[in-house]
């Protein structure tokens, strides 16, 4: 193949290459020849950095796989890719004059990367296993086994990444520990209060904010399940909307994911199987609450939503509005679903995650909360208190538009016998060293998630030892890091601050964990001077 040829090819892969990785916030931050280098997590840090790389790692290949068809008819020549993903610390310099990052590898994780691709098949995406256990609840994979690396004494883990898992499985929680709700009595009990409201009638809405981990998610799961146990008949629908991380730049994804839930068939379902559930909800709706064509009309906004596949006529006619009118197209549809629903039974509706949401469906929504004047609708407004994010919008309106019908519920820390209680649930025996726990309450400050994240790094790192169905403290308790799936959350919390706040964390952080303000304000005056 002649050079410009090569180039030419190489150059058009990267050029889509490009695009999947900025989806997901990744950078390039190499390009070595034929090989690319990406990072997630530098310099934009994400809690949930290892998911984007080996999404974006999946999406990749499938675009190569297009690409690919195009080069063979072109060239007569096979083009393949292969993506190999590893974790750990790298450090940062500079960035270079043509945009591109320099960096120095630390303790070889990048070597590692390029190392892992020799046994890698063409079109696959391998992982190390310092990257699998961070995305080991979301992904289908097949162990690959040991494979020996020059420069490493030990033989290193690899795992092939298949596709997503249909029914992901969640970060959270400790596999084989499990610890009952504690506390949260009083937040359930106004959750079952409303629900009885809405059962009588009434449209209501709920707000829960609170920190990440503090026990938003669970909550509602424990909701539910209370919910279901005193209404066995089930005469509520309850549907939930979640937001992805990733999903800010994808327009209407949370109303997308939504929609799914109200038909009632995954997200991962095929087009047919998606197609008949939407058809079927539309002609049920119109046989019994609606008989006019209303319902009908429906059908091409709330399909194309769907991305279904529809007549020629019916797409010429959605792709001919312009966005303002297809967003009223859009809210008319989702609500004439909505208002049959609740005509039936009432409805509880779940939006997830709003910290993560998608701007356009955030207008949407706003404009649709006002239904719940009318009918019984519980909307329920999950979100951690993030008030520069596009679904705060969403609380803003509600507080504005829904006045006494908004109960607001913000979740605090536990207390201390509260997270001394999840700590005895957890470690199920009462025999575990005094110095121990406290070490767990002090360093979790009463965050449940904080709790399950400081347990698991003690028992990996062999500080706490179970003998004899006892756990007992092990030898390297002194020396406490900061757990792995907090390391993502706490820095991409960091990296979202103002710099001159940053900046006072920074010199904070250096005098200790607890610090009159004076002594503060003097070291940064100092060096202000
Ligand atoms: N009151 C509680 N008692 C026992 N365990 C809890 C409690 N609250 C939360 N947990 C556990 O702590 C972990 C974190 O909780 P959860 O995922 O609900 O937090 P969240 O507020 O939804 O966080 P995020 O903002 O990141 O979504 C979960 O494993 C959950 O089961
Ligand atoms: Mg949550």
């Amino acid at each position: 193949m002649g050079d410009e040829t090569w180039s030419a090819i190489i150059c058009g892969a990267y050029d889509q290459f490009a695009q999947v990785i900025y989806l997901y916030e990744g950078t390039i931050a190499r390009l070595l020849g034929d090989a690319l280098v990406v990072f997630f997590g530098a310099p934009v840090v994400h809690e949930d950095d290892p998911i984007r790389a080996t999404k974006a790692a999946l999406d990749l290949i499938n675009v190569a796989k297009e690409y690919a068809k195009e080069i063979s008819q072109k060239y007569a020549i096979d083009f393949a890719v292969r993506v190999c993903i590893n974790t750990g610390p790298v450090v940062i310099g500079p960035v270079s004059s043509d945009l591109r990052y320099d960096f120095t590898p630390v303790g070889g994780v990048v070597n590692l990367a390029a190392r892992i691709k020799f046994a890698a098949d063409p079109m696959t995406v391998l992982v190390s296993d310092r990257t699998y256990p961070f995305i080991s609840p979301f992904f289908e994979f097949v162990n690959q086994g040991l494979i020996e690396v020059t420069d490493r004494r030990e033989p290193v883990r690899i795992y092939q990444v298949l596709e997503p898992k249909i029914m992901p499985g969640s970060t959270r929680g400790l596999s084989g520990f499990e610890s009952p709700m504690v506390g949260r009595e009083s937040e359930l009990a106004s959750l079952l209060r409303l629900c009885d409201a809405v059962r009588a009638g009434l449209g209501r809405a709920v707000l829960i904010t609170g920190e990440p981990g503090m026990g938003k998610t669970r909550l509602i799961r424990e909701w539910k399940t209370a919910m279901m146990a005193k209404n066995p008949d089930l005469t509520s629908r309850w549907v939930e909307g979640h937001s992805l991380s990733y999903g800010q730049g994808l327009a209407y994804n949370l109303i997308i994911d939504l929609l799914h839930a109200i038909i009632g068939v995954p997200k991962a379902a095929g087009e047919p199987e998606t197609h008949t559930a939407l058809l079927s909800l539309i002609e049920d709706l119109s046989a019994e609450a609606d008989p006019s064509a209303e319902l009908q009309e429906v059908y091409p906004y709330l399909g194309h939503l769907l991305s279904l596949k529809m007549e020629d006529a019916i797409l010429e006619k959605v792709h001919s509005l312009d966005p303002q009118t297809l967003q009223t197209r859009y809210l008319f549809s989702l609500r004439r679903l909505i208002l049959g629903i609740s005509a039936r039974q009432p409805l509880i509706l779940i939006l997830e995650d709003l910290h993560w949401a998608d701007p356009s469906s955030i207008d949407l929504l706003v404009k649709l909360l006002p239904i719940a004047a009318s009918v019984p609708i519980l909307f329920c407004l999950v979100t951690r208190a993030e008030q520069d994010t596009p679904g705060w919008k969403l609380v803003t309106a509600a507080r504005e538009i829904l006045g006494d019908s908004l109960t607001e519920i913000s979740l605090l820390a536990l207390s201390e016998t509260e997270s001394r209680q999840m700590v005895s649930n957890l470690l199920e025996v009462e025999a575990l060293p005094e110095k121990t726990r406290s070490l767990i309450l002090q360093k979790s400050e009463g965050n449940p998630f904080f709790v399950e994240e400081v347990i698991r790094m003690l028992i990996d790192r062999g500080a706490i030892i179970q003998e004899n169905g006892n756990w007992i403290a092990g030898e390297n308790l002194a020396k406490i890091e900061i757990p792995d799936n907090l390391q993502g959350l706490l820095l991409a919390r960091i990296d979202r601050l103002p710099e001159d706040v940053k900046h006072t964390l920074l010199v904070a952080s250096v005098i200790g964990r607890q610090f009159p303000v004076r002594v503060l304000e003097q070291v940064l005056q100092e060096q202000v001077e």
